[in-house]
């Protein structure tokens, strides 16, 4: 997602826009501009990668005036962020400037069409082919801008939320919105448009929120014109009046960033899968991994190298690539790895899978293996970080920017980019069968609904959190897929409430950690109804027969489980191999609550930082 600022009424532009710019940063921060049609009449962009600081130093010294503007804080998705892929776009003619919020499905198919009809494009993004759609359909069809970007949205296919200013039309800004949220501030005599309310509430609490398939007209002094999605004029537009203030506003009305990005999984999850998995489940695409089919197919080792919460997630990828790519995969802590001289040959892949694409040790480590001749894959989430740009190929998660340290969001998205890999290489090895892939790829589609209906026990695990509270160790029991779980569990609730809390292997208990076990600390157990249910089973009784205490995770209608544990949460049935990607959510929420009632702060826990980009 990104932040699109807009404003036309009486005041200077730019100071708004650069204002509303920064209240949107939340939003993407990879490069940002703003454009604006001056007192003289011309139409400047001025644009900078980094983040919103950079683009004013950069527009210091030139020409600010104009009383209209659009401007956007990127979070890339197509294109390196730099000054050239950089929003705001002008059109060929250097008429027309625009912004855009999403990503353009087909803009391949229209930007050769464009190149046909002469058109030339300066950057690599999917926005400067709508902008210069728009005005090849204008001087197409010598329509009005209105006409032309109405047309436009009927050819493009994706999300896109757009406002467009006309360097000849100071009076006018045009925005459409599919998919992607657009909001436009009702002022006296001015208009502001914006992502979100974030950056409209210090001048006005009346907003529009334009609806999907809609366009506005907003006109200098004039009553806003909305239109719907069959073109039809809307003689009725709500008005809502806000009542949030600025800071609830960025975190989308939640208390913190993490909850909101704990809610944000299954839309997050559905955009990681978006155009990945083709709808019939039956076909997997990764373009890095079809591109560089050979490298897969001839791998002999793979090496994940990652960090904290990332390397939990690389623990299940490895559980993944064994199960269906038959290639031996082992996981390294990034920072133990770098150091160690460790084996490797040309004959190895090494994935560094980061969140952030900055992590120091997983950076060290690609490069160590890159040097020893090893084929470097990134799979990461923050688009031109060091990470993909070090390495010789990859694929991103796409879940937006995590903004909580404690990662959430980025984790099943993670999980779900291992699972789709492990798919893809499966199939092209021989090693998955259609039916396999199917049966998986299927339920992973599943998936953001699944979380859904997890979070319909919200309330019960507030509840289960106020009972914990009291405790100062907690110990995570999992088994196959779900050991890494209980790790991530554990260092959920360690790094956000300080409680002390270690996850381990269930069947390993009895080999010391049980002499841990009494009334005073919880055990969090993942028991869901895997190939080894019975075992576990078993490590709970064990846990009880000395007094510990049991929240057990399990498999929607379990009846042995749920008559031994003291409390449990149930998840719905999903392919095994996927099931981390459920039990994860309930300890994320867990972990959050109990960290709220301890009174922490949530979104930027003590001696944290959201990137550790130092050894
Ligand atoms: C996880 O909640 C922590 N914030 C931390 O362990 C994090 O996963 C780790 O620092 C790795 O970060 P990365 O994924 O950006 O490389
Ligand atoms: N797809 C566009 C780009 O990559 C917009 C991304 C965004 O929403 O910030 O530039």
């Amino acid at each position: 997602m990104c932040g699109i600022v807009g404003y036309i009424g009486k005041r200077e532009a730019y100071p708004i826009l650069i204002q509303g710019l920064h209240r949107l940063e939340y939003r993407g921060y990879d490069s940002s501009g703003v454009a604006m049609i001056s007192t003289k009449g011309e139409l400047n962009i001025y644009k900078s990668k980094g983040k919103v600081d950079a683009l004013e130093h950069y527009a210091s010294d030139k020409d600010l005036s104009g009383t209209i503007g659009i401007a956007h804080t990127r979070w890339a998705t197509h294109g390196e962020p730099n000054d050239t892929n950089a929003h705001p776009h002008y059109s060929q003619s250097k008429r027309l400037a625009l912004v855009h919020n999403g990503t353009i499905e087909n803009y391949t198919v229209l930007k050769v069409a464009l190149l046909k009809h002469g058109y030339t494009f300066v950057s690599e993004t999917d926005t400067e082919v709508v902008v210069q759609l728009i005005e090849y359909i204008r001087d197409t069809n010598h329509c009005s801008l209105f006409d032309a970007v109405k047309e436009a949205t009927r050819q493009i296919v994706g999300a896109y939320a757009i406002a467009v200013i006309d360097k000849e039309n100071p009076d006018q800004i045009i925005v459409a919105r599919q998919s992607s949220p657009l909001v436009i501030g009702v002022g006296e005599d001015e208009y502001f448009i914006a992502s979100d309310a974030t950056p409209i509430i210090e001048y006005t609490n009346k907003v529009v929120y334009l609806n999907d398939g809609e366009v506005a007209i907003v006109n200098r002094g004039e009553p806003l014109h909305v239109f719907d999605a069959q073109g039809e004029s809307k003689d009725c537009i709500d008005i809502t009046e806000l009542r949030m203030s600025i800071e609830e506003l960025e975190k989308g009305g939640y208390p913190h960033f993490m909850l909101k990005e704990i809610f944000e999984q299954p839309k997050t999850l559905a955009d990681c899968i978006s155009g990945r998995i083709s709808s019939d489940g039956k076909r997997v695409v990764l373009s890095g991994v079809v591109m560089n089919k050979e490298k897969f197919l001839n791998a002999h080792r793979i090496i994940i190298a990652a960090c904290g919460t990332s390397w939990h997630a690389g623990l299940i990828g490895k559980h993944l690539i064994e199960d269906f790519c038959r290639i031996p995969v082992e996981v390294e802590y990034a920072s133990e790895f770098r150091y160690r001289n460790p084996v490797v040959t040309e004959h190895d892949i090494l994935i560094a899978l980061s969140q952030s694409g900055e992590t120091a040790d997983t950076l060290a480590a690609l490069e160590l293996a890159k040097k020893k001749g090893a084929f470097v894959f990134g799979i990461c989430n923050v688009i031109g970080s060091s990470i993909p740009r070090a390495t010789h190929s990859g694929c991103y998660i796409h879940v937006g920017p995590e903004i909580g340290v404690a990662s959430t969001k980025a984790f099943t998205g993670q999980v779900t980019v291992l699972a789709m890999l492990a798919l893809l290489v499966g199939q092209m090895k021989g090693t998955v069968s259609d039916e396999t892939l199917h049966r998986v790829a299927s339920d992973l589609r599943r998936v953001p609904k699944l979380i859904k209906d997890i979070f319909k026990m919200d309330s019960q695990i507030q509840d289960l959190a106020k009972i914990f509270t009291y405790a100062h160790n907690f110990l995570y029991l999992g088994r196959g897929y779900n050991y890494p779980a209980a790790l991530e569990g554990a260092l959920k609730l360690k790094e956000i409430s300080y409680i002390h809390a270690e996850g381990y292997p269930a069947a390993e208990m009895k080999h010391g950690t049980i002499a841990l076990i009494d009334n005073e600390m919880p055990t969090v157990v993942i028991a869901i109804k895997d190939n080894v249910y019975e075992k576990t089973v078993s490590n709970i009784q064990q846990v009880k027969a000395r007094g510990g205490r049991v929240l057990a995770i399990v498999t929607e209608g379990d009846e042995i489980v749920s008559k031994m544990a003291d409390y449990i949460i149930e998840v719905p049935e999903i392919a095994e191999c996927l099931t981390p990607l459920l039990t994860s959510i309930p300890l994320q929420l867990l972990a959050y609550y109990i960290a709220v009632i301890k009174g922490r702060n949530v979104d930027q826990p003590r001696n944290l930082a959201k990137s550790v980009t130092v050894e």
